[in-house]
């Protein structure tokens, strides 16, 4: 049987339309400001999608885009300028930076009530305690999903493939809290078909294309596929291996149009919670 196609696009849209609505009712525009460091090309298409996300959505949104010999001074400077100003509820500098900057100290420098992207140890630390907090965006992106899609995690078992900070970690977290039992499985698992079989809900996130064959996944499993990689054509794919996982299991996101328009989606959605709770509403 042919899996549902869960169509990242369209619940994004979805998304974004919600936050437009909400935006309206505020009494001034929320703000986001972007920060690029260098011309690393793939930093530099994200960060112009931002800035057509936030003109959809009535968010007000800066870009700050330092050459990459700018240095650490300079872009720790940007950041305290942008914690400390009122017009601004959500700062995202985008990763990976050029070599020579400290990644740690940028996202520590970042207020975590501005944390937008929820990759400060406060946040990441709230998110594993359970209290409020800014979800990173991939993560929460698939919770949404899920949940328009009426799959509860409650009592499934999800297996998480990826240790990231940005996506494993958090995603096991989120899974977690909704009573999900999680395995996190990564390069060193010794029998990553034996883990991901077992799995009910299964999250790719690893960066390597075809990982993820039909002998991997369990008759009637929900795959989500977050990663983003190129083919041997040049072609956006995932770590599925699409065509004969798609026939074996219920729900499946495909790469482009899965994923990736829902990171993008809730950023927005980041982005009005940091002005909601600025209160500015
Ligand atoms: N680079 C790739 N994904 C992300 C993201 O979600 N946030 C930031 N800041 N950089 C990224």
């Amino acid at each position: 049987m042919a899996a549902n196609v869960i169509d990242g696009k369209a619940l994004a849209a979805k998304c974004k339309a919600r936050v437009a609505q909400e935006v309206r009712s505020f009494s001034r525009r929320p703000g986001l400001a972007v920060i690029i460091v260098g011309d690393n090309p793939a930093s530099r298409t994200y960060v112009n999608s931002k800035r057509k996300d936030c003109e959809e959505c009535g968010i007000y949104s800066e870009e700050y885009a330092l050459p990459a010999e700018a240095g650490q001074d300079a872009l720790m400077e940007v950041i305290r300028t942008l914690n400390a100003r009122e017009d601004i509820d959500g700062i995202l500098c985008q990763l990976p930076l050029p070599e020579g900057y400290d990644e740690e100290a940028v996202l520590l420098a970042i207020d975590p009530d501005k944390d937008v992207d929820g990759f400060h140890p406060v946040n990441v630390g709230r998110l594993s305690t359970g209290q409020p907090c800014f979800v990173p965006c991939t993560p929460a992106g698939v919770m949404e999903m899920l949940r328009e899609c009426g799959i509860d995690p409650k009592g499934k078992e999800c297996v998480v493939v990826g240790r990231s900070n940005i996506v494993g970690k958090p995603m096991a977290m989120l899974l977690l809290a909704a009573h999900g039992t999680v395995t996190i499985c990564h390069s060193r698992t010794r029998d990553l078909g034996e883990v991901c079989r077992r799995a009910d809900i299964l999250v790719a996130a690893v960066g390597k294309r075809d990982l993820i064959t039909a002998d991997m996944v369990k008759e009637g499993a929900v795959v989500i596929d977050v990663a983003m990689n190129r083919n041997d054509a040049g072609k956006l794919c995932g770590d599925v291996d699409y065509g004969p996982v798609s026939e074996k299991v219920s729900y499946i996101t495909p790469v482009p149009g899965g994923v990736g328009p829902m990171t993008r989606a809730m950023l927005m959605v980041n982005t009005l919670e940091a002005a909601r709770r600025h209160g500015k509403a």
